[in-house]
């Protein structure tokens, strides 16, 4: 079946406060976030009726923006109101949401200090994020080329578009070689994560995700440590070198629209879906789908 494109659907668009009809939500072609990728945004999904974690990632927004110095020009509770708008006007009960924000056309060169923060908010049915039959065998991954850059050469921490042109380019070399998606190694040659998901393994017994210093300690990872230590399953964060990943039974990714997916080979290794995998897996599932599981879990502020 042939995709919509994103541009021609029928539904509604929350712009810089107004609901607009969705073939008319547009930018100008001289924006700066066009140019110079000055834009953040979110990824959220929603469960029956209700957005998982909703007001970290209202949270997230606005601070990913200050990272970069731009200032939102609304609040968490009027984001907030603006998404429940947004699901109501398209009818959604379930699917994901995409709040972003980007500096405007009101100025254009590096310098940015005349632009205008705008906001736009939207949302649309969408399944799983990998073919659902890879749900009992998990993905594969292939080593990117591209290295997470250290935080002094990057927004590390600001889910900043910037950021995701070699996640792009990362998802591009595994998939024209046969595989899923990509891991990413660090600036160190560590482990760090997938193009849009975090990292974790289980060697022998003891869940293991590397530190978040580098890339974004996403809010599926922080629910699924969280969840671990619930379940009296032993953690540690700890940086991972790619041989030892010889040494360990089962990997899984964890992101908003990934959820929990577990990772059946990387390269010449293969992987279990064991039994720690299931278990924070269907943990997670329920999680998601139970009502008012807001918590106050930090985001990497
Ligand atoms: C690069 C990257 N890492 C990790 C994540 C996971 O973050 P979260 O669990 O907050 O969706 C995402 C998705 O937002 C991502 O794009």
């Amino acid at each position: 079946m042939a995709l919509i494109p994103f541009d021609d659907r029928d539904g509604y668009i929350w712009l810089d406060g107004k609901m607009v009809n969705w073939r008319e939500a547009k930018v100008h072609i001289l924006s700066h976030g066009l140019h110079y990728a000055s834009s953040v945004f979110e990824g959220e999904r929603i469960y029956d009726d209700q957005i998982f974690k909703s007001r970290e990632h209202a949270k997230r927004l606005i601070n990913s923006a200050n990272i970069l110095g731009m200032e939102i020009p609304f609040s968490v509770d009027e984001i907030e109101d603006a998404k429940r708008e947004v699901l109501e006007a398209n009818k959604l009960s379930n699917g994901y949401v995409r709040p972003v924000a980007w500096r405007g056309a009101e100025q254009m060169g590096i310098s940015a200090s005349g632009t205008k923060t705008h906001v736009a908010i939207a949302a649309w049915e969408w399944g799983s994020y990998y073919d659902a039959e890879k749900h009992e065998k998990g993905i594969t991954l292939k080593t990117s080329p591209w290295h997470k850059p250290p935080p002094d050469c990057a927004p590390t921490q600001s889910k900043a578009g910037c950021l995701y042109a070699i996640g792009t380019m990362s998802k591009h070399a595994a998939e024209d070689a046969g595989y899923d998606d990509a891991l990413m190694l660090d600036y160190r040659g560590y482990v760090a994560e997938a193009s849009s998901a975090n990292l974790f393994v289980i060697r022998d017994g003891v869940l293991q995700t590397p530190p978040p210093d580098c890339f974004l300690n996403g809010i599926t990872r922080q629910t699924v440590i969280q969840m671990a230590k619930d379940l009296g399953i032993p953690f540690e964060e700890v940086h991972i070198k790619p041989e030892e990943l010889q040494n360990v039974q089962e990997v899984f990714l964890t992101g908003t629209a990934a959820e929990l997916t577990a990772v059946g080979n990387i390269e010449d290794l293969d992987f279990t879906v064991g039994p720690i995998t299931r278990q924070l897996r269907d943990a997670y599932g329920a999680l998601a789908r139970t009502k008012n599981t807001e918590s106050a879990i930090i985001t990497g502020t």
